[in-house]
């Protein structure tokens, strides 16, 4: 408890799975956070939040426009009076990436860019506008949202693999340059999280679940929960994490620390 108490956050995404559950966690850490989403249901996220307690604003915004991010941080610095700690968060696979983002010849180029526009842009223009009102205060803790899927190629997800891999070096470049002011850039990297389960949803076209295809090649048995990412980014965000810059958390249970024949092997096993 307390381990964010007298600190100002802005979480992006923050009415979704993970930017949600990355709020309630700092707030009951006794920070201040400003809830920023496209989405206008972020105010009664907000209100909820306020409801029990915590001490939030809701931000309507979005993070691909440089007009928005750099009102967001305005918004942290005039109501709460600094700011120290920016989780670049929101994401997106993009409409209907399913069909869309599937691999170099057959995703089109408008897809890509509009992934990179949000998911990276958002990263570049959170660090842009947050870095010098942190040095204000001293210094901050900027912490992006990156995804295993950057890590490594796959027959799918082009633009969001890129975009990934590219917040991955927006978070290096930031923490090299600014390490020295006190200015620390870390991401997290989730595996699978689930949502609450839509079985009409068009993943379960194919009968499997997502998160059944990777139980395979998981080694921990256990289901990811957006609480998991939460905490990760509590800890980055905090003092505890103060000699941590530049890296890259991987919270996916074991689901990239393998060589690639472990699921061959397992089948072995069971045969
Ligand atoms: N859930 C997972 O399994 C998983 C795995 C790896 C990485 N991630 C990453 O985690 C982050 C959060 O994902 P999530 O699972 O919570 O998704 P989500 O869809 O539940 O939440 C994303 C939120 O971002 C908001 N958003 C989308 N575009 C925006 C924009 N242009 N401006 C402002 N807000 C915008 C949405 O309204 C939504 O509230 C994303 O960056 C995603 O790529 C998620």
């Amino acid at each position: 408890m307390n381990r964010l108490q007298n600190k100002v956050a802005i979480v992006t995404g923050a009415a979704g799975l993970l930017g949600l559950a990355g709020v309630r966690a700092m707030a009951r850490e006794g920070a201040q956070v400003v809830m920023m989403d496209l989405s206008p249901t972020v105010h009664e996220r907000a209100q909820e939040l306020t409801g029990s307690g915590y001490d939030v604003s809701a931000y309507v915004g979005d993070v691909s426009s440089e007009k928005d991010m750099s009102g967001v941080v305005e918004h942290a610095k005039k109501t709460y009076g600094r700011l120290d700690i920016i989780w670049n968060n929101a994401g997106i696979m993009g409409a209907g990436w399913l069909e869309q983002d599937t691999d170099v010849v057959n995703t089109t180029q408008q897809h890509l860019l509009r992934t990179l526009e949000v998911n990276v842009s958002s990263v570049f223009l959170g660090s842009k506008f947050a870095i010098p009102v942190m040095l204000e205060g001293g210094g901050g803790s900027i912490i992006n949202t990156s995804s295993i899927q950057g890590a490594n190629g796959d027959t799918a997800l082009i633009s969001y693999g890129t975009s990934k891999a590219a917040i991955d070096y927006v978070t290096k470049a930031v923490a090299t340059a600014y390490g020295h002011l006190g200015i620390r850039s870390n991401a997290v990297a989730p595996g699978l999280i689930p949502p609450p389960v839509d079985p009409t949803g068009p993943e379960w076209a194919s009968g499997v679940a997502p998160q059944d295809l990777l139980r395979d090649s998981q080694l921990l048995d256990s289901q990811g929960r957006p609480e998991d990412i939460a905490n990760i980014v509590v800890f980055l965000a905090s003092d505890e994490a103060k000699f941590i810059t530049g890296e890259l958390i991987r919270v996916d249970g074991g689901l990239t620390a393998h060589l690639p024949t472990l699921s061959d092997r397992r089948k072995l096993a069971k045969a």
